[in-house]
């Protein structure tokens, strides 16, 4: 291989537009579509890699990091970076880049459809339709729950989770949150309050998820907090799946402590097909589409790129989780 450009791997197959802005930059070596670890054929290359351009399902390991000597920046095309043990990252000088903000209202409109289709039992309608229970206009039937003047409970006031209030607010919801820091967006003070996730959990109707997956927030949602919600609650996990613990999410959905689930995430990531969740006809389950929209995914692979190229060319990233690399 010349030596004159950096080789980089790029740990999926991702379509060619999405990647124009590394033409000519350096070498890549391009993974499978689907994989769900490093590829055998990216694993050689790492002794001569200056660049991974990973997504959210390849751990970037200290076992990983110690066969690329030569890497000088690890680009996730993701806003979350919990697959990356960026503690090793840091330790190695190696800045690692993510892509805030340009999949922030698309997360948000997902929220937003699967908060609505748990509330008005789309799935459960929809599926009686196709399946011929649909024999009348029915008045008990299928009925579901009003958002105008429900109170919707935001854990992680982030970008997201403030895109979200403001989708909420035009439905006519009451919006609380709960986050370590105050959110200090005017508009954001003005139309949601912040409490403790104590009173979060208790008063919401609907609890939705947009805090990052770190030590503090895995398992935050467990029976103890699905125990206090009320009984008819629904709740939207669109953030990360180990923020609910999976087997008490099952529990409080089967034994009504909660009413329904909506999930965008799971723990594990892919949910098994025969995971007992499926067959709950008050859980919905997608998978992982927040971002999935054309122009989201393009600006993701195309903000990655500019992380990348910055780490190449030894600049700061445009998007840098470990700014301490720097000082
Ligand atoms: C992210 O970027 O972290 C999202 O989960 C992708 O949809």
């Amino acid at each position: 291989m010349p030596a004159e450009l950096p080789l980089v791997l790029i740990t999926h197959t991702l379509p060619e537009e999405w990647l124009r802005k590394l033409a000519g930059q350096c070498l890549i070596v391009t993974g499978p579509p689907d994989a769900d670890h490093l590829a055998p054929e990216l694993d050689e290359h790492l002794p001569e890699a200056e660049g991974v351009f990973s997504l959210l399902t390849i751990p970037v390991s200290e076992e990983l990091l110690s066969k690329a000597p030569n890497l000088r920046v690890v680009s996730n095309m993701a806003v979350g970076y919990d697959n990356i043990d960026v503690a090793a990252c840091t330790r190695r000088g190696i800045p690692v880049g993510n892509t805030p903000g340009v999949l922030t209202e698309g997360t948000a409109d997902l929220t937003m459809a699967l908060l609505l289709a748990a509330a008005r039992k789309l799935p459960e309608a929809s599926k009686d339709a196709r399946e011929g229970r649909w024999t009348t206009w029915s008045p008990t039937g299928w009925l579901g729950a009003d958002l105008n003047g429900a109170t919707l409970g935001i854990v992680g006031m982030g970008k997201i989770g403030a895109a979200v209030a403001r989708r909420a607010k035009a439905f006519g919801m009451k919006i609380i949150y709960s986050d370590p820091n105050p959110h200090h967006e005017i508009e954001v003070v003005l139309l949601a309050m912040r409490k403790s996730l104590d009173k979060i959990l208790t008063e919401s109707d609907f609890l939705s998820l947009h805090c990052p997956l770190n030590p503090e927030t895995s398992g935050l949602i467990d029976a103890q907090a699905l125990q206090a919600m009320k009984p008819s609650a629904i709740l939207i996990n669109a953030a990360r799946g180990p923020v609910v613990a999976t087997k008490d999410l099952y529990r409080a959905l089967s034994e009504g402590w909660i009413a329904a689930a909506a999930l965008d995430v799971t723990d594990p990531e892919p949910l098994p097909s025969d995971d007992p969740l499926y067959a709950l006809p008050n859980c919905l389950i997608v998978p992982h589409i927040g971002s999935a929209t054309h122009y989201t995914r393009r600006r993701m692979a195309e903000l990655a790129c500019d992380n990348l190229l910055a780490g190449l060319r030894g600049e700061r990233l445009p998007n840098c989780v470990n700014p301490e690399v720097y000082q």
